[in-house]
């Protein structure tokens, strides 16, 4: 009897030792280039937590290295199409937007990006589908039992796949075209009266004209998507679930939002009890550089150096923009490091040197460092604001003109517009941010705000995702709003309900006054 317990309790010993240090299954759905940088820290963080991870990854990727050793997992899928599609489709749109978009009406622009969407769904549509006809896949997925799928909407499908195989499903995301996702599938109330559309450059403080012009683009962006997925990812879903689906439906069941991005660049806003705010996660304080490099930088004196990055996916400039932006760099007194691939700028000055790739967090957390000349992208700007940098912005697409118009307005930052700047804008540009201490002051505020959280950005992606494995999903945090049709949604049907009372009483007065009236006025003929 004795020993049956003993051996019953050692077993039972076994197991919670077993489950203690064994950890989640996780599934990730990446998206590509700068939001893949961003999630593999996450997946890092998780598996340095004991946590198992799994990447399922096409065969196509332009930018995952799926044959690299990495701490965790790939699964890999075959696409019928070919890495080169891809990156044919980004390098074709970047020379557009770098130059002959210059010229372009808008009918040429909205032709151009229609276009360019209609492309990237043939190339959508066809990842979801190889999936979903993959019986083999599926199957392996199916016998793997993951705790949980974390997904980067880049590319749709990752929450067909959670319905699919049944799992909690956490997005990872900066925000959608007009925060149409967050505002329809999400069910985030953004109220166009002080919310700006990331599409305009305006603050939370907006003029008659200014609400006008944001309230017209909020309904614009709406009848553009809901268009575009009605025609495209609606059909797509209902024909890989064989019933009749809502993209937009099944986006809204996701569990958690981590949003990368924080209160020290947005303007303040109501968010919904599954939105966590994970800005900055991926930066890390800053390593020394290699010696040839920190001799450079060492060589700049009191002066100080500047960076200059616009971001992995423009790798060359026209002979045109090269030569202005490489004239206004020699006429400062600062070293510069300049991420750039392409040829080099006849106009070169001696103290600006060129580099294929740049250890940018390292770069921007050195002491010399005075300004950081970028597209604006999400993660350096985050880099930016955790080392304390001011910057100078020279957005070219997606979140980039959003995220420096942000800075702008919190004083640190300029702005230039890449296609019209000339070199003594640029050189003015450098010149007042690196010697106007107001923008330095206002960055370093911005820094110490970014600094004091009650948890680290990293610590709070990777406790939401751990969160939603532990409580299997996190259903209790998404709005009853899901539910309910527009019309509850704006209490239409209660105001119908609340005037038809007022109604009714006042048609009831009228008639028993008008029927009271009248019979006072026949007692009064008879008397
Ligand atoms: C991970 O597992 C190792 C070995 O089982 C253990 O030593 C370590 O403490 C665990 N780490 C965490 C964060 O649980
Ligand atoms: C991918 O990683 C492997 C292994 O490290 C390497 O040999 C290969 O060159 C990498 N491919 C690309 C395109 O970077
Ligand atoms: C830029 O656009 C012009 C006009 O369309 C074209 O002639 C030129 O070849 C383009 N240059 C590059 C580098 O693509
Ligand atoms: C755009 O127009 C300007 C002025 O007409 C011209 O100088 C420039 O070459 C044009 N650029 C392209 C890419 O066509
Ligand atoms: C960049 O370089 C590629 C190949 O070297 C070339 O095809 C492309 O036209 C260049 N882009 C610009 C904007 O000059
Ligand atoms: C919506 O309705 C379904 C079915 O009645 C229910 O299971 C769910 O909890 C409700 N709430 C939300 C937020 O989906």
């Amino acid at each position: 009897m004795v020993s049956v317990r003993l051996l019953l309790l050692s077993v039972a010993l076994l197991l919670c030792g077993c489950l203690g240090t064994q950890g989640g299954n996780v599934l990730v759905f990446p998206g590509e280039y700068s939001h893949w940088l961003n999630m593999r820290v996450i997946l890092e963080e998780l598996v340095e937590r004991n946590h198992s991870v799994t990447v399922l990854v096409s065969t196509a990727s332009p930018s995952i290295n799926f044959s690299r050793p990495e701490s965790f997992g790939f699964k890999v899928y075959d696409v019928p199409f070919e890495k080169q599609d891809w990156q044919a489709l980004n390098e074709d749109f970047i020379k557009w937007w770098l130059n002959e978009s210059q010229n372009a009406s808008m009918l040429q622009l909205g032709l151009w990006i229609r276009d360019l969407l209609q492309k990237m769904n043939v190339l959508t549509v066809n990842m979801c589908k190889s999936m979903f006809n993959n019986e083999e896949l599926l199957e392996s997925l199916r016998q793997s039992k993951f705790d949980a799928l974390l997904s980067d909407p880049m590319f749709p499908c990752s929450d067909l796949i959670a319905d699919a195989l049944d799992l909690p499903l956490i997005f990872s995301l900066r925000f959608s075209f007009g925060m149409v996702i967050e505002r329809q599938c999400a069910q985030v109330p953004a109220p166009s009266s002080y919310v700006p559309s990331p599409e305009l450059p305006y603050t939370d403080k907006m003029s008659f004209f200014e609400r006008v012009h944001n309230f017209v683009t909020y309904t614009f962006c709406d009848v553009f998507m809901n268009v575009h997925l009605l025609t495209t990812m609606d059909t797509l879903y209902s024909e890989i679930k064989g019933s009749p689906t809502r993209f937009c439906e099944l986006m809204g069941k996701a569990d958690i939002w981590l949003i990368r991005t924080y209160w020290d660049i947005e303007y303040p806003r109501p968010f919904l009890p599954n939105f966590k705010f994970v800005g900055g996660l991926h930066c890390k304080p800053a390593k020394p550089l290699s010696e040839d490099m920190e001799e450079f930088v060492q060589s700049s004196g009191d002066d100080g150096i500047v960076v200059f990055s616009l971001g992995s996916m423009v790798k060359n400039l026209t002979t045109e923009r090269g030569n202005t932006v490489a004239t206004a760099l020699g006429r400062i007194p600062q070293k510069v490091l300049w991420r750039y691939s392409g040829e080099k700028p006849e106009t070169l000055a001696p103290n600006t040197r060129v580099y294929e790739w740049i250890p940018q967090n390292d770069l921007l957390g050195h002491p010399k460092t005075k300004a950081f000349i970028t597209h604006g992208g999400t993660n350096g700007l985050y880099e930016a604001i955790y080392h304390g940098v001011p910057m100078v912005g020279i957005p070219l697409f997606a979140d980039q003109s959003v995220n420096v118009m942000h800075m702008k307005t919190k004083g640190a930052a300029v702005v230039m517009d890449f296609n019209k700047m000339t070199s003594d804008d640029l050189t003015e540009g450098l010149n007042s941010v690196i010697n106007d201490p107001s923008y330095k002051e206002n960055m370093m505020r911005l820094s110490s705000l970014h600094h004091d959280q009650p948890m680290k950005p990293l610590d709070t992606a990777v406790f939401w995702i751990e969160f939603v494995m532990r409580n299997k999903g996190a259903k209790h945090l998404r709005v009853e709003s899901h539910n309910l049709t527009w019309y509850q949604y704006h209490c239409l049907d209660v105001t119908a309900a609340l005037l038809s009372v007022v109604a009714l009483f006042i048609i009831v007065s009228v008639k028993t006054c008008t029927f009271c009236f009248r019979k006072s006025k026949a007692r009064q003929k008879t008397e």
